[in-house]
């Protein structure tokens, strides 16, 4: 596997995987776990060649967010890599990918308006614009992303479709279902973060949906049904719940009651200092 972290090796590196096949990108950042070794796996089942990216993007962390801990580990993610059969782990500096005077961002409205976009003011212009870079960069014939993330797809794929991206092509941007640990809850770099006992009481977030998503198919209204819910994670022992929400999986648009169009409940919450996001269909 080459491990390449400037510009110009990237360009001759991505040039030869490509003269032999098709070329799948995995964007990560790094902290590698189970889940982005799932859309690696994903990947090779895509495409000739997989390339990950591994960059902590600074410019998707607001000011009070967790830029400055986020786990770090290259070696050990080029090692996990390496054992899946990666060929190229593109790992640029912040200056590699945002030179001194680096100006532009790409803005997706609609689709990033409410959940996280509302609590994380910016984030989606981050995700946006270093993807949007990312893809430039490597030109991948397909691109993985994690549905645990879905909002942060729906954006992806609206910047795609909106900025007739060529590679990959917006069809070509495929979601992959969350990885789940044995108890449910989600795979995510942040759950490194959980004490036991917050490890322990996060369940209640995935039993938590899956009991209110089972209302709400009861008949239980929306509202009735997510107010329930934040009740529940706050008896559990979470410090907060940003949001409880059912959306249309596409637009991300609230929706009021359920109708044909396939919605999704998302929720972030916070314990012990650490914020959790998932999202089920409903
Ligand atoms: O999901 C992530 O890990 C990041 O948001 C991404 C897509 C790699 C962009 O930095």
């Amino acid at each position: 596997m080459q491990i390449v972290q400037q510009l110009d090796p990237l360009r001759s590196a991505v040039d030869a995987l490509k003269a032999s096949g098709t070329l799948a990108l995995v964007p990560t950042m790094g902290a590698l776990h189970e889940g982005h070794l799932t859309l690696v796996r994903a990947a090779r089942a895509a495409a000739t060649h997989v390339a990950v990216s591994i960059f902590v993007n600074p410019r998707q962390f607001g000011p009070k967010e967790d830029l400055a801990r986020y786990p770090r580990q290259l070696e050990r993610d080029c090692e996990l890599l390496e054992a899946e059969g990666v060929g190229l782990a593109w790992a640029p500096d912040v200056t590699a990918m945002y030179p001194e005077d680096y100006a532009t961002s790409v803005s997706v409205t609609g689709v990033s308006d409410g959940l996280c976009g509302d609590m994380r003011p910016g984030h989606f212009d981050g995700v946006a614009t270093v993807v949007c870079k990312l893809f430039n960069q490597v030109r991948p014939d397909a691109a993985l992303f994690g549905e645990k993330d879905w909002q942060q797809l729906a954006v992806i794929r609206r910047m795609a479709r909106d900025l007739d991206l060529v590679l990959p092509r917006t069809e070509a941007i495929l979601g992959v279902p969350t990885v789940r640990e044995s108890d449910g809850l989600a795979l995510s770099s942040r759950n490194a973060y959980l004490s036991a006992g917050d490890r322990k009481a996060a369940v209640a977030l995935p039993d938590g949906m899956k009991a209110a998503i089972a209302a709400i198919r009861a008949g239980t209204p929306l509202a009735a049904a997510t107010a329930k819910l934040k009740a529940d994670l706050i008896a559990a022992g979470f410090s907060s719940v940003d949001y409880a929400e059912v959306r249309d999986a596409v637009s991300i648009a609230p929706v009021a009651a359920l109708g044909e169009a396939p919605a999704r409940l998302f929720v972030a919450a916070r314990i012990g200092g650490t914020r959790l996001i998932d999202n089920m269909p409903v």
